[in-house]
């Protein structure tokens, strides 16, 4: 492959931009300094730019965490996106997997791989998604009972049985864990036990945490471990 496909496609900047840092002799394959943008690398080759090693990576995988404010979509007229958050040169072909609510907040996975987005969002694919809560009133033993039990709307919608861990130091506070991702879920099963959620974050995505040094609004790469838990997810 050539460099400058190899560069851009790790997302180092446009196709432009990576011909520039190759003419600027920025680019070093195996230690020696490549000046030739047609110059061809394998995955063997040990491509550095100013020093750190560019590794190729077909796809790219973000770990967000989601502020409130944005909405989980690649383009929308009227509100910002989660797309927003990245630079430019990272956003081509980056969308969410699956979808938080704009008031909410929390881990939200990102990738360019269309094939792993569709198996995670399946309806038929259940994973275990877990979810910091905080509601107007407290919540009880009946509650905890209910989502357990599966809840049914008066419009027929069933969610599955889900769990809810009530805090011990306050309970208008829980986790909950659900194996869906219907359109307000969680806010739904609440209020169907007369109550309201008031805050909702996302901690975990099967057996992908979202990592607590994570500032909201900041994102960062996947380590190659949690590639590997996304995958069997
Ligand atoms: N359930 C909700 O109601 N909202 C979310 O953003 C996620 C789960």
């Amino acid at each position: 492959m050539r460099i400058d496909k190899y560069l851009a496609a790790s997302r180092v900047g446009s196709r432009s931009e990576v011909k520039d840092l190759v003419r600027k002799e920025l680019v070093y394959v195996n230690g020696k300094v490549c000046k030739d943008c047609s110059f061809h690398v394998s995955l063997e080759d040990e491509v550095c730019l100013n020093g750190q090693n560019i590794r190729y990576t077909e796809h790219v995988y973000y770990m967000l965490n989601k502020p409130a404010g944005y909405v989980s979509a690649t383009e929308d007229e009227r509100e910002k996106t989660v797309l927003d958050l990245f630079p430019e040169k990272i956003r081509k072909g980056l969308f969410p997997v699956g979808r938080l609510d704009k008031d909410s907040v929390g881990l939200l996975l990102l990738t360019d791989d269309g094939e792993l987005a569709h198996r995670l969002m399946s309806p038929k694919h259940h994973v275990d998604k877990r979810y910091l809560i905080c509601t107007k009133d407290p919540l009880t033993e009946d509650d905890v009972r209910a989502f357990s039990e599966g809840i049914v709307l008066s419009d027929g919608t069933r969610f599955r049985s889900a769990g809810l861990e009530i805090s011990e130091d306050d309970p208008s506070t829980a986790v909950v864990t659900i194996s869906e991702g219907k359109f307000h879920q969680i806010k739904r099963m609440v209020e169907s036990r007369r109550n309201k959620v008031r805050y909702l974050k996302r901690l975990s995505v099967g057996t992908l945490m979202l990592d607590p040094k994570l500032k909201e609004g900041m994102y960062r790469e996947l380590t190659d471990e949690e590639t590997g838990l996304i995958m069997t997810i």
